[in-house]
């Protein structure tokens, strides 16, 4: 059995393009309540729920951390940026398991993996604080021979491969190549000893191709269940505020 992730950043990006200025104290009253649609999420099957809390706030905010913290009954993992500030934050929220993530104020999503190569020692440091209290790492990493080989020299116990180039790929010639980088990294992966999960871009279609990647533990999905969540709910949407609008 793969295990699902919902990642439920987008529902926050939906909330905060009308309720910016929304105090924190507004909590789930405002729409829509990303915590909301983690327990809902959770209901339907989600072994996990993970949120993205950027330096720039875009989305996520601190208070839905404390919230998803509180309520999720399965599984939080807190994708980060790897830096002091977010190193401490996690040490006191204390998540099931971390994902350190590249950062980049003005990417408008995760773009690449995080680069080990470059950034060793800082991920080093956040690996070994997690695991002194308890918390898994994973490093979202591009599928290549030498990030994987260093996050488990770091002692990493888990990896996320970056699908994103592979899903961008997917309607072009370059699909069948990106599909094989991501299949040799989860062997490699696998016999080095550490745990592959796999997100960025994985949809209702490219998922018959991507659940067939040898040794996957767990996918990280949220644009696309959050895509289709508006199609399978807005007729009962649009019902239910026109019977507002007009009661019997
Ligand atoms: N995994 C990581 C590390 C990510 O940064 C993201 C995007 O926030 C995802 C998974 C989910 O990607 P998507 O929203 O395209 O499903």
């Amino acid at each position: 059995m793969i295990l699902l992730g919902v990642n439920i950043d987008h529902g926050a990006t939906l909330r905060q393009a009308r309720y910016r200025e929304a105090p924190a104290s507004a909590g789930a009253a405002v729409e829509p309540d990303p915590v909301a649609l983690a327990i809902l999420a959770e209901q339907a099957g989600a072994d996990g729920i993970t949120v993205h809390l950027r330096e720039d706030r875009r989305h996520i905010q601190d208070h839905d951390v404390v919230r998803v913290r509180q309520t999720v009954a399965t599984r939080v993992n807190l994708e980060m940026a790897c830096t002091p500030a977010m190193t401490e934050y996690a040490l006191r929220l204390r998540p099931d398991s971390v994902c350190l993530v590249p950062e980049n104020r003005q990417e408008v999503t995760t773009e690449g993996g995080l680069d080990l190569v470059g950034n060793r020692d800082r991920v080093a440091a956040v690996v070994r604080a997690m695991d002194a209290a308890g918390i898994t790492t994973s490093l979202f990493i591009d599928p290549d021979a030498p990030q994987i080989a260093l996050a488990a020299e770091l002692g990493a116990p888990w990896i996320e491969l970056h699908t994103g180039a592979y899903a961008n790929a997917y309607y072009t010639p370059r699909r069948a190549a990106e599909f094989e980088r991501l299949r040799r990294g989860a062997v490699q992966a696998h016999g080095l000893g550490l745990v592959v999960n796999a997100g960025h871009g994985i949809n209702y279609i490219n998922i018959a191709e991507v659940r067939t990647l040898p040794h996957l533990h767990e996918l990280n999905i949220g644009h696309s269940i959050l895509s289709r969540a508006l199609f399978t709910g807005i007729a009962e949407a649009v019902r239910e505020m026109k019977a507002r609008m007009n009661p019997a």
